[in-house]
């Protein structure tokens, strides 16, 4: 029994179809593809809410399993009685093989995802981007090398569609690969979150993109004797800009950053399913590429920043963001845990604006407990969270979530600035430059143009942060600490809002 129901699958799936060598396409393989697709659809429909985020997870995980599965039981030849031993395709690994790299691969992927700690996210998207865009360089290289195997052999040389698609994918994976290494050393503090600026970078940028065009062009063109050192020259050339696009640009600018490059990484992954003839990755591709492009552009809009420069690259180098600046001493009123329960207590209507500090601290679990005594005692709560608040999207959507804090009482920047103006507190916790009002008055500084919360407005502001000292991560002065009707909470977050629960108790 157990062997016809693994028998069934092969005997559907066992024809290998290649769109290059234009064999019929196995009609199983294609609905099993388009299925896995139709998964990935849901999980991105999932993905953009928190409330079904997990469920959104889980329709990526079966579709991606199913992909997989397909593509590995579609290439082992139907003739292979024994599995283990049976090869995928003339010159590949064997099926025990690939089983292990997998499980190495899924070891090191739980280890890793069990240990990162929230707040070094983003440097490691930024590292897996790089593994995404160094896999398709090597699945392009492979398949130019030994093209048989990838059915790519027209005559005697490799035709001129498939040589597109495989300099594309090269070149978008290796500008991919240099670009999140740089992303990822800067984002974990291993490189200056400074730009570096060499002189006439965008003239030295668009002549190496109008030199990598002209070699895939001619790479394309070329005999099957004449394409090895164009395919060197693109490889090198596409590596190289990856690196000369992401050093100008600075550490402020980095999530824009992160996220263009995944979506660069979909893109790759959609020119190598075209190589190897494999829709699911063609579909998943173009849905990463897609999907990165387009929270690219939704952050550039929060962050007021031009969506052109950025994959033009260097754009937010003038700024000077993320280094700090001297700043001059000026008067503040400072608060205690006591001061700040009496005022919650009387307030009707209160709103929360969490931030970077309060992930560093963990403070959420004590700030939805705060939540829940002040509900009780009839005030009106809410959330308020910023775009890039944080260090990635959705960074405090996920903390909120984990220490279950209602979504229906956490609004986005658009949908709650006007109530400021009615709230009689603003709480800030751990939250800096998403409150700075020099966003919208001071032309010189970083984050002029950044859409921010109208926190002035409320009647009472209470700021929690360490120390005057610390500022954040555009490294600037923040006026909000000196209005009048703001007291600064100088503690750990996390140690503030549990002294604030028991005066409240
Ligand atoms: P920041 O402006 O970075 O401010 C963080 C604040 O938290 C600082 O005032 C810091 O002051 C305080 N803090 C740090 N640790 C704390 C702790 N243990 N307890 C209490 N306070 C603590 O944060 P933000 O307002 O969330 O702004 C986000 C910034 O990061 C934006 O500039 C954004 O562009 C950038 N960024 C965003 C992303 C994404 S996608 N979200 C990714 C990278 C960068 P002390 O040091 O004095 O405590």
């Amino acid at each position: 029994m157990h062997r016809l129901l693994l028998a069934a699958p092969f005997a559907l799936l066992a024809t290998p179809a290649h769109a290059a060598t234009g064999e019929a396409v196995n009609p199983w393989v294609a609905l099993a593809y388009l299925v896995s697709g139709v998964f990935f659809i849901l999980a991105l429909r999932g993905l953009s809410s928190p409330a079904t985020s997990r469920t959104g997870n889980r329709f990526g995980m079966i579709g991606m399993l199913i992909a997989v599965v397909t593509t590995l039981l579609t290439q082992i030849p139907q003739k292979t009685g024994d599995l283990a031993n049976s090869y995928v395709g003339p010159d590949f690994a064997s099926l025990g093989e690939i089983l292990i790299a997998i499980a190495i691969g899924a070891i090191i992927g739980v280890t890793i995802a069990r240990r990162i700690a929230m707040t070094a996210m983003p440097e490691l998207v930024a590292a897996f981007h790089s593994l995404v865009g160094l896999a398709a360089v090597l699945v392009g290289w492979a398949a130019y090398l030994n093209p048989g195997a990838f059915g790519l052999l027209v005559g005697d040389g490799i035709g001129a569609v498939s040589k597109v698609e495989m300099g594309l994918g090269i070149a978008i994976g290796a500008i991919t690969f240099s670009g999140s290494v740089i992303a990822f050393a800067k984002l974990s503090g291993r490189m200056s979150g400074s730009p570096i600026l060499l002189p006439a970078r965008h003239v030295i940028n668009l002549g190496t993109l109008a030199a990598i065009i002209v070699f895939t062009a001619l790479f394309a063109m070329a005999g099957p004797s004449e394409t090895m050192p164009l395919i060197i020259a693109l490889t090198v050339l596409a590596f190289l800009i990856g690196f000369l696009l992401i050093i100008p640009i600075g550490g402020a600018d980095m999530p824009v950053v992160v996220s263009m490059l995944n979506s660069y990484s979909g893109w790759a992954a959609a020119a190598m399913g075209f190589t190897l003839g494999n829709t699911a990755m063609i579909i998943t591709g173009a849905l990463v590429g897609s999907s990165g492009a387009i929270l690219s552009y939704i952050m550039c809009r929060a962050m007021n920043r031009s969506f052109i420069s950025v994959i033009a690259g260097g754009f937010g180098a003038e700024d000077g963001a993320g280094g700090g600046e001297a700043r001059e001493a000026r008067p503040y009123k400072q608060g205690s845990a006591d001061d700040a329960a009496f005022m919650l207590e009387q307030a009707e209507k209160v709103i929360i604006i969490p931030g970077y500090g309060m992930a560093v601290a963990q403070a959420q679990h004590a700030l939805r407990e705060m939540t829940d005594i002040l509900e009780e005692k009839g005030v009106d709560v809410k959330f308020a969270i910023h775009p890039v608040a944080g260090r990635m999207p959705g960074h405090m959507n996920v903390l909120l979530a984990e220490a279950s804090v209602d979504y229906d009482k956490v609004f986005e920047l658009e949908d709650i600035n006007s109530e400021f103006a009615q709230a009689d507190v603003a709480f800030i916790i751990g939250a800096n430059d998403v409150v700075n009002p020099a966003a919208k008055t001071d032309k010189s500084s970083p984050i002029y143009g950044m859409p921010v919360f109208d926190v002035d407005k409320a009647k009472q502001v209470f700021f929690i942060k360490r120390s005057m000292g610390g500022v954040g991560y555009a490294g600037v002065d923040n006026d909000v600490f000196y209005m009048d009707q703001t007291m600064m909470l100088l503690s750990d977050a996390k140690k503030m809002v549990e002294e604030i629960v028991k005066a409240l108790d």
